[in-house]
C-alpha cells in the first residue's frame, strides 16, 4: 500500500463516518447504479431530496472540487453543472479502474451507492461559473478548432449529455492535463473517441481550445 493509498484510505474513513447520509432504503440493494439515478431523476421530491442528501456528501468533496462544485484549483475539475449521468459514469470507471486516479479511486471504494448517487445529482444541480477569457487571441484558434472537431459531440454550446462531459467553463488546466492523456495515451484515462479526436492535436493546439472552452457559459 502507497502513502497516497493510505491517505486516500484515512480521509475515505473520516469521511464515510462523518457525512454518512440516510440508510439505505429496503429492497434498492440489487439496483444498478443507473437505475438508481433514473429513478431519483424521474421523480421530482426524490431529486431535491437526493440533491439536498448530496449537499452533505459534497463537504469533504469541497475541499478540493470546491463550493458548490465551482473548483478553485485549475487542474480539479469543476463539478458544477455536469451531466449526473456522466458524473456517475466516471465515479463507476474510477471504482473498476478504467479511470486512474489513486485518491477519487481510493475514496470512492468508500462511498455508498446512495452516496454516489445523491453526490451527483448535487453537483449537477449547481451552476457552473465560467472563466473570463484572458487571451483572445489564443482563444480564436480554439474556437476555430472547436467547431472544427468538438462540437459534434460535446454540443455546440459545450454543454454535453448523459455520456459526453460538459466542457463549458471547465478549468483550463484541467482541460489541458484531460486532452493530452488521451492523446498521448498515458493510462489515467482512455477513451477511443477523445484518443481518435485529439491524436492530430498540438500542444499550443491544447491551449486554445482550453483557453476558448473555459469561457464558454
Ligand atoms: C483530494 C482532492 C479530491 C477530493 C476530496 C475529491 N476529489 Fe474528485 N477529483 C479529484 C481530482 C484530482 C480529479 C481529477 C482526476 C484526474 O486526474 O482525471 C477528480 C475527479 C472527479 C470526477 C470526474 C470529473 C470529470 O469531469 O470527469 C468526479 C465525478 C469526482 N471527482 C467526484 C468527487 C466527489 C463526489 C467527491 C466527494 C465525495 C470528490 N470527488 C472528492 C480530487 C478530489
Ligand atoms: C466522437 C465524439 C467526441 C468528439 C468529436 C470529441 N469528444 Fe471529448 N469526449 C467524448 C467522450 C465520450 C468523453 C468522455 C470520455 C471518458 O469517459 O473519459 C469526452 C471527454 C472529454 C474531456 C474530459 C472532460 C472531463 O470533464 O473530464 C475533454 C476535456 C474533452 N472531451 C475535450 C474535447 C475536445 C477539446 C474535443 C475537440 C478537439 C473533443 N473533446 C472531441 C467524445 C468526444
Amino acid at each position: 500500500m502507497t502513502t497516497k493509498r493510505l491517505f486516500a484510505g484515512l480521509l475515505a474513513g473520516v469521511f464515510v463516518s462523518g457525512v454518512a447520509v440516510a440508510a439505505e432504503p429496503r429492497g434498492v440493494a440489487n439496483i444498478s447504479l443507473e437505475e438508481r439515478l433514473g429513478t431519483v431523476m424521474q421523480d421530482t421530491k426524490a431529486a431535491e431530496a437526493a440533491a439536498r442528501a448530496g449537499k452533505k456528501v459534497s463537504f469533504f468533496c469541497a475541499n478540493c472540487h470546491g463550493e458548490g462544485g465551482n473548483s478553485v484549483k485549475p487542474d480539479i475539475p469543476n463539478l458544477a453543472g455536469q451531466n449526473p449521468a456522466y458524473l456517475l459514469e466516471q465515479v463507476k470507471k474510477f471504482s473498476d479502474g478504467r479511470r486512474r486516479n489513486d485518491f477519487m479511486q481510493g475514496m470512492i471504494k468508500a462511498m455508498s451507492d446512495e452516496e454516489k448517487v445523491s453526490a451527483v445529482v448535487y453537483f449537477a444541480s449547481q451552476e457552473v461559473k465560467p472563466h473570463p477569457v484572458t487571451n483572445p487571441a489564443l482563444a480564436s484558434h480554439g474556437k476555430e478548432l472547436f467547431y472544427k472537431i468538438c462540437w459534434r459531440c460535446h454540443g455546440e454550446q459545450g454543454r454535453g449529455n448523459e455520456k459526453i462531459a460538459r466542457l463549458a467553463g471547465q478549468q483550463p488546466e484541467y482541460l489541458i492535463l484531460s486532452l493530452k492523456r488521451y492523446r498521448d495515451a498515458t493510462g489515467e484515462r482512455i477513451d477511443p473517441s477523445m484518443a481518435a479526436n485529439t491524436k492530430n492535436l498540438s500542444d499550443a493546439d491544447i491551449n486554445s481550445l482550453a483557453a476558448f472552452v473555459s469561457g464558454m457559459k
